[in-house]
């Protein structure tokens, strides 16, 4: 039986069967107590015995930390606190045994820096057991969310001809082992992409959004939760090369509702995790994330101000800050704390010039277009970007020339803008972000099992 099961079916003198992973073993001089978790909850089961059989004596010393075992017993109130239900064992049987000297969690409590040179252990702990749990929920919430709201869920393909974000490096995918160049096959003094799998160069996705749109043009509301992968050269706690995105794509709406749709949905993953992983907040909340509790409360009640970029950058320009961008600028991540702190909570900074932004954004008379980026405090950033989409096919392929986008690739997408064009608009928002965000954690690395960044990859 799970022990989430137990605790929350299961009644005082009961036999129950318990399989898990000893996570402390006290041994007194007539009792024994293990608190044991198999991972389906945040708070595990306490065992305790006083004459158990379970084989020879020398069994009981490899009752240690991180070893696997089963008991069998009955489930009493607990006389301590910590607890109201624990279970009284009659058999035991090691099912996994651990070397205390070999096992790396055995003894010390590790940071979350050391910790991450053993990815595949880390999900025994306590803190990284509810950093998963919670975005699991987060996971669970945005389906249950984005079908209340009647939006399909399709993942689009992966493998990809375009670039889509351009400047958001791309990994080209290949069937041949790169290794020894001088069994790849050259034509001209090129790689000939010709003999390779699908003939012609590809991509792994750096946004399922282009593809989204022609789903969208057809089926209205969709949604996905692909993987985007990008090779940025940087290795910073906010960016990894390959990201969970949730991305969104809707016609005939415009930029306010499609802004309205993430707060609506940042809000009700606040309510769902509240709903879903009391004991995960608690359980970060009491240690290592201290604030985690206030913070999701806070941001379910937030206003979410909307500023424009041109406006932004006033108050930029006006502010203490050292390094003030001028108009036209990309923001850095110190302006966008500087915003958030401004406004004490989220900010949607809107019509960003279109020189800075991508060829897809519907442009405005004025140099800017139709988009946004949600700046998020507690030093997460951007959360979100999205915009509405150019939908005139002249406007759209003037702005491909200009930002020199080949159309080669491309067709399915200007064709969008042929054949019975509508506005429509999207955004896409990183999951792994938005974890950071509900767990506390300031490394993007600590809110996913395995990262993969820029030279590193284990
Ligand atoms: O702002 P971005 O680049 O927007 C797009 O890709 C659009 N095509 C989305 C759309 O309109 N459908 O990325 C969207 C979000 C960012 O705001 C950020 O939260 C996240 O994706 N993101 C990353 N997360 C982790 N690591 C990275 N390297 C990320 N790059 C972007
Ligand atoms: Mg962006």
């Amino acid at each position: 039986m799970k022990i989430s099961n137990i605790l929350q079916d299961s009644k005082v003198s009961e036999s129950v069967t318990v399989s898990g992973w000893v996570v402390t073993c006290r041994k007194q001089k007539n009792m024994s107590f293990i608190k044991l978790n198999d991972g389906s909850c945040s708070e595990g089961i306490q065992l305790i015995w006083d004459e158990v059989d379970i084989g020879d004596s020398s069994q009981q010393n490899m009752i240690q930390t991180g070893c696997s075992i089963t008991v069998e017993g009955v489930l009493v109130e607990s006389p301590a606190k910590g607890q109201s239900v624990e279970v009284q064992v009659n058999k035991l049987t090691i099912i996994g045994s651990v070397d205390p000297d070999k096992y790396p969690l055995a003894k010390t409590r590790m940071n979350l820096d050391t910790l991450r040179n053993y990815l595949h252990l880390r999900s025994r702990t306590a803190n990284f057991g509810n950093v998963f749990r919670i975005k699991s929920a987060i996971s669970h919430g945005t389906h249950e969310f984005f079908k209340k709201e009647r939006y399909l869920h399709l993942d689009p393909n992966i493998i990809t001809v375009n670039e889509c974000e351009g400047g958001a490096g791309v990994f080209q995918v290949t069937e041949h082992d790169l290794t020894d160049a001088n069994k790849l096959p050259i034509k001209d003094g090129k790689y000939d992409w010709t003999k390779d799998h699908f003939g012609k160069p590809v991509f792994l996705t750096v946004s399922s959004q282009l593809q989204l749109e022609a789903i969208s043009c057809g089926l209205g509301a969709v949604y996905t939760t692909n993987k985007s992968f990008r090779s940025e050269h940087s290795s910073t706690s906010k960016h990894v090369s390959e990201f969970t995105h949730l991305e969104i794509e809707d016609i005939f709406i415009e930029l306010e509702s499609l802004m309205n749709v993430g707060e609506r949905y940042i809000k009700y993953i606040c309510q769902y995790i509240q709903d879903n992983c009391n004991l995960e907040i608690e359980g970060l909340n009491g240690f290592i994330s201290k604030g985690i509790k206030d913070r999701i409360e806070t941001i379910k009640n937030a206003t979410f101000h909307k500023i424009t970029y041109k406006d932004a950058i006033k108050l930029l320009q006006s502010s203490d800050m050292k390094e003030k961008p001028n108009d036209g600028d990309d923001l850095s991540s110190e302006s966008e704390n500087w915003l958030t702190k401004h406004f004490d909570g989220p900010v949607f900074v809107t019509h960003w010039p279109i020189n800075i932004k991508s060829f897809y954004m519907k442009q405005c008379d004025d140099g800017t277009c139709e988009s946004f980026d949600l700046l998020m405090p507690y030093k997460i950033g951007e959360l979100i970007g999205g915009s509405m989409r150019e939908d005139s096919y002249d406007k759209l392929i003037s702005i491909m020339k200009q930002k020199k986008i080949p159309e080669n690739g491309l067709e399915f997408y200007t064709d969008l803008r042929k054949f019975g064009s509508v506005p429509h608009g999207g955004f896409g928002l990183g999951i792994d972000r938005l974890c950071m965000l509900f767990t506390g954690m300031e490394n993007i690395k600590d809110v996913i099992p395995f990262p993969v960044q820029y030279k590193n990859c284990e």
